[in-house]
């Protein structure tokens, strides 16, 4: 099966079934990029929207940013964050929406222990951003849900080859597509202006060693992605544990003793998540 790339491209930047993603991200992209905004304008906007400001405040106030409960409006999430982690967790907000009512919790769990478990390699390893290598760990797959989304027929060709021979998921998406999720992420987040802590991890988290721009960042969300799986802690498609990049494990110079530290502290970050910690917040 082949399948013309271009012709997706297009199809998937068109996002039909995306529909509440584009409408606030270009606005409040528009603001950031005419240099007198301020995070109050940027977070009035958000905040119109109220689920979508609830949905937000309680990925901000997550165990994985590492300051629980302590956020109380947008406006104070984004002087905190900055403008690229809350613009990601808008994204995210709108992708677990589809992801939960797709059937896709699995990929959820996935995402979400991706991103704590990225928190906590960030943060040992003392990365002055911790929160933005969190945020491209939640949305490092976002590739797949566009993909079941848009060409559910050749997603579920590509889950069949996964049984049948046993290789992960994105071998198998290369031969039904001839390109992976990572190539949709990449595509996704030029489309969406997103800034390259964000997009090289989301593009590269299955070939750490090909990230210029973002090598460290690629690094940590590559190995949270593969300790995530190796805990069996959510589905991302297959169930394989790959082995680490020996070049990512170098660059961050992680020790046996280092790595069985982040290993020991995961169990606690996970304990917290389940799938109320996101659906309670549209309540609201
Ligand atoms: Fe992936
Ligand atoms: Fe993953």
């Amino acid at each position: 099966m082949s399948i013309e790339k271009n012709k997706v491209r297009r199809k998937i930047e068109e996002l039909k079934n995306l529909p509440t993603l584009p409408g606030v991200i270009r606005k409040i992209s528009l603001m950031v990029e005419s240099q007198n905004t301020s995070a109050e304008e940027v977070g009035k906007i958000i905040s119109k929207d109220q689920i979508l400001s609830a949905k937000v405040l309680r990925l901000i106030n997550s165990a994985f940013y590492g300051f629980p409960g302590r956020i109380s409006s947008i406006t104070h999430g984004l002087v905190l964050l900055g403008f690229s982690v809350v613009k990601g967790l808008v994204l995210s907000t709108s992708i677990f929406d589809i992801m939960i009512s797709k059937g896709m919790a699995d990929l959820w769990k996935h995402s979400v222990g991706c991103a704590t478990v990225a928190g906590i390699i960030a943060r040992k390893l003392n990365q002055p951003e911790p929160e933005e290598v969190s945020t491209a760990a939640l949305l490092h797959d976002f590739g797949k849900v566009v993909l079941k989304l848009e060409l559910p027929e050749e997603a579920a060709a590509a889950e069949k080859i996964v049984q049948e021979k046993n290789i992960p998921i994105y071998e198998a998406e290369n031969e039904v597509f001839e390109f992976t999720h990572s190539t949709v992420g990449n595509w996704l987040c030029e489309k969406w202006n997103l800034p390259k802590t964000l997009s090289a991890p989301i593009t590269y988290h299955h070939q750490p060693s090909l990230s210029r721009l973002a090598p460290r960042q690629t690094a940590m969300v590559h190995l949270s992605d593969i300790l995530i799986k190796a805990k069996g802690f959510g589905f991302g498609g297959d169930m394989l544990v790959s082995q680490i990049d020996k070049t990512a494990l170098e660059s961050l110079k992680i020790t046996p003793q280092i790595l069985e530290d982040i290993i020991i502290n995961m169990d606690g970050g996970l304990d917290d998540i389940d799938e109320s910690m996101f659906s309670a917040g549209s309540e609201q």
